[in-house]
């Protein structure tokens, strides 16, 4: 895998400014995605996942205001461009496919013509080279029949269909980055595995890099290179996929992984809750958000927020019981 780094997002803050206060739904979070590299982005609802994809594609709407950090694509200072700019990158070489077709299907336009007009918005091709690659990527996306759904409106599909018309939207452009964003959760298993070993035939095919955010750790371990960890607005843990399922350090992951259900669990393996409720992103203390459910928490844990702590393999926590940790060796 190439190790040229793609997407550099470092400190980035958004917050949602609301009749009742300031929501601090991200909180400064940094991480690197390289040319190839799928990393995926676990937590609980809320924990701010969608709203950092929302801010890196640049469709983050108000009250929600990015109030600081970068994210560079590239060599391209994402958060300086202007509308018009921002429109030229998105669905050419960054896309996004969202948990509900619909939000990026449109309604009133045939499926050939809204991929026809992705496609001649971002490439000078014409319109039978678009009509024959819309077709082959309708074809790629697993879907039969292809020249007769391109005449059909998103209405007209089933929930399945229309996920693999989105994907292929999205894909058709062949972007260097995707952001897929619980992209297959409304889907039943069969059709949610199909997809899955879709995206991942075209990321191979391509080197193409992804941002996958799921709550479902097996798809993480089907899919992803590397994991982020959130919790309420802030990643407190990163690292390569066996460093996090295996060797965990974060308090929060360890509560993750016994709360979800894995490939390998036996039938009747229990699942154990991660107790209390997440905290008001309203009023967020100023120490380690997870602090209030931790089992280990100490006094400086409510305080401040704890230093990140980098192991082999770049697997880094943010907790203050490993930063202790550190200290003693
Ligand atoms: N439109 C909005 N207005 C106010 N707060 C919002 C809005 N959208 C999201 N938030 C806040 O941002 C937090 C993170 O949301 P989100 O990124 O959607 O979570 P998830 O991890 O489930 O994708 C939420 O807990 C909520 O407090
Ligand atoms: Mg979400």
């Amino acid at each position: 895998m190439p190790e040229q780094v793609l997407l550099e997002v470092h400190d980035l803050r958004v917050s949602f400014f609301t009749p009742v206060g300031e929501v601090k739904a991200v909180g400064g979070i940094s991480y690197s995605l390289k040319n190839g590299e799928v990393i995926g982005i676990v937590g609980e609802s809320g924990s701010g996942k969608s709203v950092e994809a929302y801010s890196v594609m640049g469709i983050l709407e108000s009250p929600g205001k990015i109030i600081g950090g970068t994210v560079y694509f590239e060599d391209c200072d994402i958060l300086a461009l202007n509308k018009k700019e921002r429109e030229k990158l998105r669905g050419n070489k960054i896309s996004m496919i969202f948990q509900n077709p619909m939000e990026s299907l449109n309604p009133v336009y045939t499926v050939g013509n809204q991929l026809i007009a992705v496609l001649r918005e971002h490439k000078t091709i014409s319109k039978n080279v678009a009509y024959q690659r819309a077709v082959d990527m309708l074809n790629n996306v697993g879907i039969t029949n292809p020249a007769q759904r391109m005449k059909q409106y998103p209405h007209e599909l089933s929930g399945g269909m229309r996920q693999r018309v989105m994907i292929a939207m999205a894909l058709i452009c062949e972007p260097k980055l995707l952001i897929a964003d619980e992209p297959t959760t409304a889907l039943d298993v069969t059709i949610q595995s199909q997809i899955l070993e879709l995206m991942k035939a075209l990321q191979k095919k391509n080197a193409m890099s992804i941002l996958f955010i799921t709550h479902n750790l097996g798809v993480v371990a089907e899919m992803c290179d590397t994991v982020s960890v959130m919790y309420g607005g802030f990643i407190v843990e990163q690292g390569n996929v066996e460093d996090i399922f295996y060797r965990p350090l974060h308090p929060y992951t360890l509560g993750l992984l016994r709360s979800m259900p894995r490939i390998d669990a036996e039938e009747n393996e229990k699942l154990i809750p991660i107790e209390g409720t997440p905290i008001n992103m309203l009023d967020p203390r100023p120490g380690c958000p997870f602090t209030p459910r931790c089992n280990e928490g100490m006094k400086i844990c409510m305080n401040s927020f704890p230093p990140h702590t980098v192991q082999e393999n770049n697997h880094v926590v943010a907790c203050w019981l490993e930063y202790r940790k550190t200290l003693q060796k």
